[in-house]
């Protein structure tokens, strides 16, 4: 298994090579790319952590290099919010980004599952998803946009108000990866019962929570410890599935479902081929209905800027 994390030098990059390194299977492969030249110094750093997981550095013109052979992408390469910025700010850096490492995917490792981390999520895997298609190895089993840190945040969330186990919390997060377009879906959590307002206040709390971090760190960037988890744990997940075993995750997938949006977040059962059964999101409550309609035109909107963004 060959694992590539493109803008690995960063506050992301580093925190998920750092899991990876430590929980990737043995004999595997660990690339990381970055231009920031500190990147081959990560890899010889993480190199001196005694596990059977080979780490490599790679600087900016040596991207084929990292790609060649890989079996997973994940792309958390680009620039962080900072207060006051919505995920949608940051687009006009991080779409030009997207697209160039994806055509690297394209031409490098067209058979890769990649797994898209820049944000704005909602528009960045729209983006991927046309740049491969113009370079004719498009696989919609093979794209992802990793919105596991909702998943994550809310189940923490979940488990603090009700003095649950976090670990054992499970918490469904259907839609995109902003604002209001990430839907937490409350009545499903089993076991549990919400009053009105718990649900009100929960759902604002989850889609606000990148905010809250952005606004703590002052100006410092955005959540990279808690998305390194998140991701790792997306990617183990896939790595897992990859080698036989049966893995339900929520990710930000190709859906052809045209009452909500070409890309929505649904559980996928994961496998060899990346996506092996997009599972139906089950129903809702009348509170989440309501969310879902009033989200999609913005969801589909940020989609189109993505589509429009590669083809003119
Ligand atoms: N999906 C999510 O839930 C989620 C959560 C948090 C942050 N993010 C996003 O992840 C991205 C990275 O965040 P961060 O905090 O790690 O930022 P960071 O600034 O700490 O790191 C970004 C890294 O990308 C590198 N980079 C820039 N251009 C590159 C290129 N063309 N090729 C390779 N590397 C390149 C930079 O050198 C840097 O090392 C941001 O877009 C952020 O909004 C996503």
């Amino acid at each position: 298994m060959k694992v590539a994390v493109l803008g690995a030098a960063g506050g992301i990059g580093q925190a998920l090579s750092l899991l990876l390194k430590t929980q990737l299977p043995a004999g595997s492969e660990l690339s990381l790319y970055d231009v920031a030249p500190v990147v081959p110094g990560v890899a010889v750093d993480l190199s001196h952590i005694p596990t059977a997981v080979k780490v490599t550095g790679h600087g900016k013109d040596d991207l084929a290099e990292a790609l060649t052979g890989c079996d997973i992408v994940l792309i958390p390469a680009g620039v962080p919010r900072k207060p006051g910025m919505d995920r949608s700010d940051l687009f006009n850096i991080n779409a030009g980004i997207v697209k160039a490492l994806v055509e690297g995917i394209a031409d490098n490792c067209p058979d890769a599952c990649t797994c898209i981390i820049t944000n704005p999520v909602n528009t960045t895997v729209a983006i991927a998803a046309e740049t491969l298609k113009a370079k004719g190895v498009y696989n919609k089993n093979k794209l992802f946009g990793v919105t596991t840190l909702d998943v994550i945040r809310a189940e923490t969330f979940v488990a603090d108000l009700k003095g649950l186990d976090p670990a054992n919390t499970h918490v469904p997060v259907i839609g995109g990866h902003s604002g209001t377009t990430i839907l937490p879906l409350l009545s499903q959590v089993e076991g549990v019962e919400f009053s009105d307002d718990e649900v009100a206040s929960l759902t604002t709390r989850i889609q606000n929570a990148g905010t809250e971090v952005v606004e703590a760190k002052a100006g410092g960037g955005s959540a990279t410890l808690s998305m390194g988890q998140a991701a790792a744990r997306f990617c183990l997940s896939l790595v897992a599935a990859m080698q036989g075993d049966n893995v339900v995750e929520y990710t930000y997938v190709q859906t052809d479902d045209s009452d909500d949006a070409a890309f929505f977040s649904h559980p996928v059962r994961l496998g060899a081929n990346g996506v092996e059964e997009i599972l139906p999101y089950g129903e809702l409550s009348a509170f989440e209905q309501k969310a879902k309609d009033d989200m999609l035109e913005g969801l589909r909107g940020d989609i189109k800027i993505g589509v429009e963004f590669v083809n003119g």
